[in-house]
């Protein structure tokens, strides 16, 4: 039998009301049932299945191309893992821009068939109909506002957004729009600290960063790159917690080096 009760569950009231105790909040991703249940059993706050798997699992240059199937296909296996966490699917690019009714059905199917507690969208005032939508039908909603990498063909990048004044006054109002139409908590990534924490003062859902500082509610990294798996990546907001790649690739050497001089299986491993 599980160790954790239904009501040591993470739910949206939750995350909610650690903005008024002031308890930093957790989110890290995850796409698969292994990784996920050793992230959910060392006690973060929410899992995000994040289109990030296009680029971390499917070895995409952007998250454009991953789909809405595939994405339920890794949020299946990250639910059964978690026990206490949160878990939030993203909405991949395409599922929700069309219009309102597609957006609904993608976002309805997604936590039918995947068993999500919540969904992530991209975008502010643009896509407030949308998310307007969901949150009617009760469907969570995560914002996601600053860098949004859907929109990297329109960015031509990955740098910091909202460095000047017009794009940060557009992205405090939009976080004030998305908090207003109910969102649980909205996704800040990579913008100024103190704009991220002029949002933070200014909406009453907690604001995750990443990439946006300490003034935050809340932080949110991509597991693979915190893990030091993917060494190729290390912009400034990252921090390696670990260094399994090193770890993964000794092993792996280990390994082969065993089988080739016949070290592997010995008699104690045979049967
Ligand atoms: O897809 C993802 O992993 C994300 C996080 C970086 C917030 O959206």
């Amino acid at each position: 039998m599980s160790v954790h009760t239904q009501s040591s569950r993470m739910t949206t009231a939750k995350v909610r009301q650690a903005k008024q105790t002031g308890e930093k909040l957790t989110m890290l991703t995850s796409y698969d049932f292994t990784l996920a249940s050793l992230v959910d059993a060392a006690g973060v706050d929410m899992i995000l299945v994040g289109d990030s798997a296009s680029n971390v699992v499917c070895g995409n240059q952007y998250t454009l191309p991953i789909t809405v199937d595939e994405m339920i296909f890794l949020t299946k296996g990250v639910v059964r893992a978690a026990q206490h966490a949160l878990v939030i699917c993203d909405m991949p690019f395409g599922s929700y821009q069309i219009n309102e009714d597609d957006a609904v059905r993608n976002a309805v199917r997604i936590m039918k068939e995947s068993g999500a507690d919540a969904v992530k969208l991209e975008g502010g005032a643009d896509i407030l109909p949308i998310i307007r939508h969901m949150i009617a039908a009760g469907i969570p909603v995560c914002g996601h506002l600053g860098l949004t990498p859907q929109s990297v063909n329109q960015f031509g990048g990955y740098g910091l957004r909202a460095k000047e004044e017009a794009e940060a006054e557009k992205l405090l109002a939009d976080a004030k729009l998305l908090d207003e139409a109910g969102c649980f908590c909205i996704v800040l990534e990579k913008i100024p600290a103190a704009l991220a924490a002029k949002v933070t003062a200014a909406v009453t859902c907690p604001t995750i960063g990443i990439g946006a500082g300490n003034g935050t509610d809340g932080q949110v990294l991509v597991l693979h790159d915190m893990l030091g798996l993917n060494t190729g990546f290390k912009p400034k907001f990252l921090r390696h917690f670990a260094q399994l790649a090193d770890e993964v690739t000794a092993a792996v050497e280990d390994y082969i080096a065993a089988v080739k001089d016949s070290s592997f299986p010995s008699a104690e491993e045979s049967y």
